[in-house]
């Protein structure tokens, strides 16, 4: 972008795009002296070929030139990113033309003739606007960057919450039981904790309890010897060894077998296994998080869990919240979506509608954040603008908009709190974040608002994580 000026300090490239000579040369020689850093183009069509390959900070063109004129070459770099900024030069008594160029995006025009300072002036103005700009777009990343943690998109209190618990952990080998509705991210959290961890350059070992029949699990999970039974022909050593110095994922923990339980249960406290057939009990180091959809409070109460394996599983209880309770995640996490998608698909699509983003806003998203990322690929895939719009989202969606809002409210079993909650987060969202203009919208007092909105920080989803000792 800046040309480097060997002293350490960068100097602005400018691009003179003239077919009269004399100009180009006196411009040229005006600028430098000034300290740019000057490049020529012939005409419009060398300009726009020059932008086109980055690097240039300010244009300076001419308007009248016989391949392409200066109205043209605004048209033509406005496709470019990060769109240089374009002084027009225009002929003595042709403001029509000023006045054309400024609505196809010129910064500004200047006069023939003119007074080089006259030039100089706007020049700087030009340089000034574009370097706020791009601060504000070095800010805008910053924030964009404080909303994620590794690949996980999450400006939401809760979610921020979740982010500060795996930094915290980071050094930390307690065993993690991961609760939280289908696709609310479990095991991509699982993941983050084991790569934040000492043990990140050992292997992260994922089983689902639920997708392995009862009768394998035992010795795929710890593994058997020769002749255990009729098929063992060899040794073979189970997950438990597969993970050693890493970290095992027992997903659907609630489908482990009651009869394997105590079995799990004796490897975490003594860490060690035994393999189907095995006189012997060998030594494990292995990091156990466990996840569930499930309400394990159920399991518990029913029996179908053990109350001593839960309460070492649940050193530190990690709950995430349903993507319905945190709306603010929705368009992060939509944009985080589009942009892997459409760089997947070699195609560019840059954003959403504002009628597209509403309804993503709007919807309940029973499928939580994989819900989210399946609707926004499609979208991408069936895209043909740069902009997603109402027409490139599910027809089920579409619909919904116009649906009973209470109705799905219903469906998903939200209590009277969490619409409240809903509602005036919407409101606040509405009004910019306007506390007394929500507070009269929402038929409140503004101390009732505050009180409220307070409650909700304090305790930023139904269940927050936390961690929780064991007994
Ligand atoms: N906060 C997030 N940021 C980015 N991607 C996310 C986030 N949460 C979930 N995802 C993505 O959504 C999908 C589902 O996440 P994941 O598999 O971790 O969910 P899960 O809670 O394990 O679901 P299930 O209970 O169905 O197994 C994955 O593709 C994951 O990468
Ligand atoms: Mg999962």
């Amino acid at each position: 972008m800046l040309a480097s000026d060997g002293d350490g300090t960068t100097r602005a490239v400018i691009l003179v795009v003239d077919d009269d000579a004399d100009m180009r040369d006196f411009l040229k020689e005006e600028l430098e002296r000034e300290g740019f850093s000057v490049e020529i183009a012939l005409g419009g069509r060398a300009g726009v070929e020059r932008v086109k390959q980055g690097g240039i900070d300010l244009v300076v063109s001419d308007v009248k030139m016989p391949d392409l004129d200066g109205l043209d070459l605004l048209r033509e770099i406005r496709a470019v990113e990060p769109t240089p900024h374009v002084i027009t030069i225009t002929a003595f008594g042709s403001i029509d033309t000023a006045i054309r160029a400024v609505k196809l995006g010129a910064f500004d025009y200047i006069t023939k003739p003119f007074e080089i300072d006259q030039l100089l002036l706007t020049i700087r103005k030009a340089l000034d606007e574009r370097a706020l700009r791009s601060e504000v777009g070095r800010l805008r990343e910053e924030v964009a960057r404080a909303y994620r943690f590794d690949n996980i998109i999450g400006r939401s209190p809760p979610m921020q919450e979740i982010f500060g618990l795996i930094k915290r952990l980071a050094g930390s080998t307690a065993n993690v039981l991961i609760t939280g509705e289908s696709g609310t991210g479990k095991e991509l959290v699982a993941r983050a904790m084991h790569f934040h961890s000492p043990r990140k350059s050992r292997p992260f070992v994922a089983v689902n309890c639920a997708a392995i029949p009862d009768a394998l699990l035992e010795s795929d999970l710890f593994g058997y010897k020769r002749g255990a039974f009729t098929d063992a022909r060899t040794d073979r050593p189970g997950l438990f060894v597969e993970a050693e110095g890493g970290t095992l994922f027992l997903d659907e923990i609630v489908e482990l077998p009651l009869g394997l339980q105590p079995k799990l249960l004796r490897v975490l406290q003594e860490r060690e296994i035994r393999p189907l057939g095995a006189t012997k009990t060998e030594r494990v180091d292995v990091r156990v998080i466990a996840a569930t959809n499930r309400d394990l409070d159920v399991s518990l109460k029913q029996g179908a869990f053990r109350e001593d394996l839960y309460y070492r599983l649940n050193v530190i209880h990690m709950k995430l919240p349903p993507l319905r309770a945190r709306n603010e995640d929705v368009l992060p996490l939509a944009e985080h979506f589009l942009a892997r998608a459409a760089e997947r698909a070699g195609k560019t699509v840059r954003g959403f509608k504002e009628a597209a983003n509403k309804i993503l806003l709007g919807y309940g998203w029973p499928g939580n954040v994989r819900e989210l990322q399946n609707v926004v690929e499609r979208a991408v895939a069936l895209a043909e603008g740069p902009i997603i719009g109402v027409e490139d989202l599910p027809p089920a969606m579409r619909e919904r908009r116009n649906q009973d809002r209470l109705a799905t409210a219903v469906a998903q079993g939200l209590t009277l709190g969490d619409l409240e909650r809903e509602y005036i987060q919407r409101v606040m969202d509405a009004e910019g974040g306007n506390k007394t203009r929500a507070a009269q919208r929402l038929g409140l007092d503004r101390k009732t608002l505050y009180r409220k909105l307070e409650e909700y920080a304090a305790a930023p989803a139904p269940d927050d994580a936390e961690p929780e000792d064991s007994p």
